[in-house]
C-alpha cells in the first residue's frame, strides 16, 4: 500500500460490513481512523475496540444523506487528527422489490444514502483534501452492481451505476484542478455482510423475500470476508481508478455489458 501509516482515514459506514473492516485493516496499518455511521452505538463499538487496541479512532455518528452532518464530520477529522489522507464513501443500503412496488419514500432513501451520500462525501472533503500539497485519496464503493441490471433491486443497481458515473466525473475533475488527489472506484463482488439482513424488502411483492435469501445465502457461501474486502482495497491505493476486490468477477460483468452495448441486445438476464 502507498504509505499512509500515521495519516488519516475517514471511512462512512463504518459500524458493519467492508467498512468495519476497512477501518480494522487501516488501524492495523498505522492509519488514525475517523469512523461514521448512522448507527452511533454500532460505530462507537468499533472505535473503541480499536482505541483497546492501541489504535487512534474517533467514532461520527454521521447520516451521510444530511449534507451539514457530512461537513460537520471532515471538520471533526480534520480537528482531531489534521489532514485527510483517505476518504471512502462506503456507507450503502439495499432495497429489494419490483419497481412499482417500492413506496417513493424507500426508493428515495436508498438513492440519497448510496447517491447522495457520495457526493456529499466529495463536496466536504476534496476541496480540504485538495487544499493539501500532499497525495491523498478518495474511494468510492459501487458494486458490480454498477455494470449490471437485475430485476427486484432497481433501486440498488440505479444507485450503483451512479456512483461509478459520479466516480469517473471526479476522476476527472480531480485530474484537472486536484491532481494529488487520486480518485478510485472499487466495484465488489460478493462480501460476507449485513446488507441484506437489513434490506428493505417491499410488501405485496411476490418473490421479494425468496430473492433476499437466495442474496443472504450468496453472500454468506460465496463472499470473501470484509477484512479481505479491505486488505484489497487498501492495497489498491494509487494504483489507478479501478481497484479490485473480485477481479475475475468483475471481468464477467464488464464483458457483459460491453456485449449488450455494443450488439445493442436488451439487458441479459442475471449472471447469479
Ligand atoms: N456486501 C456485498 O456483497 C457488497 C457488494 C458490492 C458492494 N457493496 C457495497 O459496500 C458498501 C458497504 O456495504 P456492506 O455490505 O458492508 O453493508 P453493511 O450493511 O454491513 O454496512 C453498511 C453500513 O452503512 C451504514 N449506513 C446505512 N445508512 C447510512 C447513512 N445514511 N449514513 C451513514 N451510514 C449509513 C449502516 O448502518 C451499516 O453500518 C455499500 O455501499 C454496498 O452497496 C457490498
Amino acid at each position: 500500500m502507498t504509505q499512509l501509516a500515521g495519516r488519516t482515514a475517514v471511512i462512512t459506514g463504518a459500524g458493519s460490513g467492508i467498512g468495519q473492516g476497512l477501518a480494522e485493516e487501516a488501524a492495523a496499518r498505522g492509519l488514525r481512523v475517523v469512523l461514521a455511521d448512522v448507527d452511533a452505538d454500532r460505530v462507537e463499538q468499533v472505535a473503541e475496540g480499536l482505541r483497546a487496541q492501541g489504535a487512534e479512532a474517533l467514532a461520527v455518528p454521521t447520516d451521510v444523506t444530511d449534507p451539514d452532518a457530512v461537513e460537520q464530520l471532515a471538520e471533526a477529522a480534520t480537528d482531531a487528527y489534521g489532514p485527510v489522507a483517505l476518504l471512502v464513501n462506503n456507507a450503502g443500503v439495499e432495497t429489494v422489490g419490483r419497481i412499482w412496488e417500492l413506496p417513493p419514500e424507500r426508493w428515495r432513501r436508498l438513492l440519497d444514502v448510496n447517491v447522495n451520500g457520495v457526493f456529499h462525501g466529495l463536496r466536504s472533503f476534496v476541496p480540504r483534501m485538495g487544499a493539501s500539497p500532499e497525495p491523498s485519496y478518495v474511494v468510492n464503493v459501487a458494486s458490480v452492481g454498477a455494470l449490471a441490471t437485475a430485476p427486484l433491486n432497481s433501486a440498488y443497481h440505479a444507485s450503483k451505476h451512479a456512483v461509478l458515473a459520479l466516480t469517473e466525473c471526479a476522476y476527472l475533475e480531480c485530474l484537472e484542478q486536484h491532481p494529488q488527489v487520486s480518485v478510485s472506484v472499487v466495484c465488489p463482488g460478493a462480501v460476507r455482510t449485513r446488507i441484506f439482513e437489513d434490506a428493505y424488502v417491499a410488501d405485496g411483492s411476490p418473490g421479494s423475500d425468496t430473492w433476499q435469501n437466495t442474496m443472504k445465502g450468496y453472500l454468506e457461501q460465496g463472499g470473501i470476508t470484509p477484512r479481505e474486502a479491505a486488505a484489497a482495497i487498501l492495497d489498491g491505493l494509487g494504483t489507478g481508478f479501478w481497484i479490485n476486490t473480485h477481479p475475475d468477477e468483475l471481468a464477467i460483468f464488464a464483458g457483459r455489458r460491453a456485449e449488450m452495448l455494443s450488439g445493442q441486445t436488451p439487458p441479459p438476464p442475471p449472471a447469479m
